[in-house]
């Protein structure tokens, strides 16, 4: 996993820690994320580690199966159950179940599960007998956890023996360090898969790439890049290669107030830009004045004006 943020690197530590135990853990974060990986990297950490890991997608499953999926049932037991047929806890057995969009999951389902969790038992639908599964138990969510309490899509009793361990991890655009990172690692391995010698970025297109806030989060940086690779005509990825949504940009760089918008997730390059472009606003566009207030020459202002396309 790809990340030099402090948050990302915290999150890296905290799952050294928690990996070795056997505790639940929630993890939450916008979609895109790596909320699945950071899933597959805990069970890869774990003493379980060579066991099964088996992902429950809430949303892809049918809610009148659901149960029958997650526990298995006997034959017979309702109509379409024409053999036996073991649930996912059962296939998780001994290993690490990971219920992704847990608050996804029916009322009715959560319920059941909660109940097999503090058991450590499930029985197949139709079945008399339950029996015993050890299982590790990774949730997450996409959805604002304090809302789907409230509005009830997901029950209190489950969330909180889900979280004992909570991993939030920040959207993207909150960690922008992390993206010339990320960046070049999926350049790499797209060049890789479709064996492209694409070695770099240029300085705009990483620019872009920085200062985009990536609604879809990584998994929209990997895409954007995937498609730059394959468009790109030469060793190096140009803004044209990018996405229209990264490369034209509708907001400004910053939304500037008053104040100065000063955050500690912007880059060098793009404070630079961002006060460049208000020394130009402020002198009216008169680069002769805006060159002598920024300390440096005319040839390099323009230069500047240039990459970062202001
Ligand atoms: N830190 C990271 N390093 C490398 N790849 C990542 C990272 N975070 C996410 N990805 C990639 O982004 C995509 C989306 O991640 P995923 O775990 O499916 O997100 P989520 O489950 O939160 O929607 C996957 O292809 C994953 O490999
Ligand atoms: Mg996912």
């Amino acid at each position: 996993m790809i990340g030099q943020s402090p948050a990302m690197q915290r999150i890296f530590r905290l799952i050294g820690k928690i990996a070795p135990t056997e505790s639940p853990v929630l993890i939450t974060g916008e979609s895109g994320t790596g909320k699945e990986m950071i899933a597959a990297s805990i069970h890869l950490q774990s003493r379980r580690a060579h066991l099964p890991f088996v992902a429950v997608t809430s949303s892809a499953i049918p809610e009148t199966l659901f149960e029958s999926e997650l526990f298995g049932h006997v034959r017979g037991s309702f109509t379409g159950a024409t053999s036996d047929r073991v649930g996912l806890m059962e296939h998780a057995d001994r290993g690490t179940i990971f219920f992704d969009e847990v608050a996804e999951m029916p009322l009715s389902v959560q319920v059941k599960l909660l109940r097999a969790l503090q058991s450590g038992e499930v029985r197949r639908v139709g079945a008399k007998e339950s029996m015993r599964v050890d299982v590790r138990v990774l949730a997450a969510t996409n959805r604002d956890v304090k809302k789907a309490l409230a509005d009830g899509s997901f029950r209190e009793d489950l969330y909180y023996r889900l979280n004992v361990f909570h991993i939030e991890i920040p959207p993207l655009r909150e960690r922008r360090e992390d993206i010339p990172l990320l960046a070049n690692y999926f350049r790499e391995k797209y060049a890789r898969v479709l064996e492209k010698p694409v070695v770099r970025f240029n300085e705009r297109a990483l620019m872009l790439l920085v200062r985009y806030d990536y609604p879809g989060n990584v998994r929209e940086l990997e895409n954007a890049i995937e498609r730059a690779v394959t468009l790109a005509e030469g060793p190096e990825i140009k803004p044209a290669d990018l996405p229209p949504v990264i490369r034209e940009p509708r907001q400004p760089l910053l939304h500037t107030g008053s104040g100065f918008p000063y955050s500690e997730n912007l880059t060098l390059a793009q404070l630079e830009a961002e006060h460049i472009r208000r020394v130009l606003t402020h002198n009216a566009g008169n680069t002769t004045k805006a060159a002598k207030s920024l300390g440096i020459s005319r040839s390099t202002l323009w230069r500047k004006i240039k990459e970062y396309g202001l």
